[in-house]
């Protein structure tokens, strides 16, 4: 998942990338327009030219922001959790959208962009074989999770009080596989990968993304979906950050 920006912008963003590359300069030069000035590279043009020059964003980075929105679905179970422990009104609506999410953003797309092009380049090279079965099979059985809680918080369902235990449940089993699941993908596996994938392939694979991207959730990207979130947490009262600051 990349930035809000169009896609021409950052393919332009990328070409100009690859002609420095082309031209001799490091890798380590590629991690923003400050780091290209520092090689030697041109100074970036001036005016409205430089406010379009932008840093592409890499495939860990745009699979990391995806994570944050799956983090910020799982806080939206924490809290139908609470509710319904507190014996409050089961808020299905919110959840069923959050579920929703988890299903059209998370599992056919960002799981999706995991299987097709990091797992596999993971295995080619031999490497964390065991964890991507792992990781491999939670993402099946986050779908079977996903497809309960869909279930549960549908239009059609009945809150007594067996189907709600049985749907806190299932967002709990969620929320206790996926915490360590993106966590690992966060800190060992995207870092492998990217020890892993050459240079110019991993800049293209962010252009890959980016046009999947915006292929399946419009002009409005992944700013879309963090929008639809934000909206979620408003009707559930938590999107106000400074609710969660501790007084001390
Ligand atoms: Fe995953
Ligand atoms: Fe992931």
């Amino acid at each position: 998942m990349g930035s809000s920006h169009s896609p021409e912008v950052r393919r332009r963003d990328l070409l100009g990338l690859s002609a420095a590359m082309a031209g001799g300069l490091p890798l380590a030069a590629c991690g923003g327009s400050a780091s290209l000035v520092e090689a030697g590279a041109s100074p970036p043009p001036s005016g409205s030219a430089a406010q379009e020059q932008e840093v592409p964003v890499t495939p860990p980075e745009d699979l990391m922001r995806e994570h944050g929105v799956l983090k910020r679905i799982l806080l939206i179970y924490r809290e139908g959790i609470r509710r319904i422990e507190g014996g409050e009104p089961l808020p299905a609506q919110p959840l069923n959208a959050g579920a929703r999410i988890i299903r059209g953003f998370i599992q056919d797309y960002h799981e999706h962009l995991e299987e097709q092009y990091v797992f596999p380049r993971l295995r080619e090279a031999g490497k964390l074989t065991d964890t991507v079965s792992v990781l491999l099979l939670q993402h099946q059985r986050g779908r079977v999770l996903t497809d309960h809680i869909l279930r549960a918080t549908g239009a059609s369902a009945t809150p007594q009080t067996r189907a709600r235990r049985e749907l806190v449940t299932a967002m709990a089993a969620f929320i206790r596989m996926y915490e360590p699941h993106e966590a690992r993908e966060d800190t060992v596996v995207f870092p492998v990968f990217r020890d892993v994938v050459p240079a110019r392939e991993f800049l293209r694979l962010g252009e890959t993304f980016e046009d999947e991207e915006h292929r399946r959730f419009g002009q409005s990207g992944f700013t879309g979906v963090v929008g639809q979130v934000a909206d979620i947490e408003k009707a559930l009262g938590i999107y106000d950050l400074a609710r969660f600051t501790p007084r001390v």
